[in-house]
């Protein structure tokens, strides 16, 4: 399955040179006003449509907190102290709130560790995505039902009709993960996020959700950012790769080359650890969650 051994994705969805970057993060720095210190020493990266770029390293390193800065929702005493984020062009500094509530699920989207926390216990899952279709694309109530089907049906559930009509405490993780996936790309973003998506989930079901990333990769040219401490999941889905710790990259380049010929200590050492425990994990058998 995913193992270090894999080559990256094969470049089926090259763009063409010179494509022009859907999100450029440039020496971004980010610092907590309140404890006054700096928690992110400088971030860079460009990515181009059906491309899809790994953020890896220990816990604590900033992955999220990029990830945040680059959606427009950090924490509230946190900010970016230097550098800059581009969206399709623009600098997300110029943004009014109400641009970013027009980006955010139309332009840029993304999905957490946690479904559950993120839908509402109390209202069945497909009303929850058609309210997304109704809201960010204008459909009127029916086409926005019938949209949020094929949705899920475009996640692979496998009944989509039913599950549609199911609250989020009758389905297991790998199916909330993928109604999470749904409710993200309901606006046709350009930019999906995801970050340490398939964490909670077992090996089975995690290699599916990354899978069907990579399909909506291929088939809608959606540009991926994903984040995650397991470099089985960076081997199979990235083009290129940053390895952080403590809020600095220490290596970052195509993921092949940082994989196989890592330059710096620290990304050895994390290829030693997933080399030791990581195959392990792989072998051991899991329930379906
Ligand atoms: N909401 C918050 N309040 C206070 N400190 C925070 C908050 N979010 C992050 N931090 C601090 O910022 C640092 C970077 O956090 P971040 O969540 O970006 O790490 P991470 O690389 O995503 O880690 P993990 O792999 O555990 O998810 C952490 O050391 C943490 O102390
Ligand atoms: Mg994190």
């Amino acid at each position: 399955m995913t193992t270090l051994s894999q080559s990256p994705a094969p470049e089926k969805t090259d763009a063409p040179a010179g494509t022009a970057p859907v999100l450029a993060v440039r020496d971004v720095h980010i610092s907590d006003r309140v404890g006054d210190r700096e928690i992110v020493h400088g971030v860079s990266f460009e990515l181009t449509p059906g491309k899809t770029v790994g953020i890896v390293g220990e816990s604590g390193s900033g992955k999220t907190l990029t990830c945040r800065a680059t959606l427009g929702i950090l924490p509230a005493h946190f900010e970016v102290t230097a550098g800059a984020i581009e969206i399709a062009g623009t600098d997300i500094a110029t943004l009014t709130p109400r641009e970013w509530t027009e980006l955010r699920g139309a332009t840029i989207s993304a999905v957490f560790q946690d479904p559950a926390s993120y839908l509402n216990p109390s209202i069945r899952v497909g009303a929850q995505i058609a309210e997304v279709v109704r809201v960010k694309k204008g459909l009127k109530r029916r086409e926005a039902r019938q949209r949020a089907v094929e949705l899920l049906h475009a996640v692979q559930l496998r009944d989509p009709e039913l599950v549609y009509g199911q609250y989020p405490y009758e389905l297991s993780g790998g199916m909330l993960q993928r109604v999470l996936i749904a409710a993200a790309i309901a606006a046709d973003p350009r930019i999906l996020i995801a970050d340490e998506a398939t964490t909670a989930l077992d090996v089975t079901v995690q290699a599916e959700i990354l899978d069907l990333l990579a399909e909506l990769r291929e088939r809608a040219g959606l540009a991926l950012v994903v984040v995650s401490h397991d470099l089985a999941v960076v081997a199979q889905l990235c083009d290129e790769v940053l390895v952080m710790r403590e809020g600095e990259v220490v290596e970052h380049g195509p993921t092949g080359e940082v994989l196989h010929h890592p330059r710096h200590a620290y990304t050895r050492l994390l290829i030693a650890e997933h080399e030791e425990y990581g195959l392990e994990k792989f072998r051991t058998p899991q329930e379906a969650s």
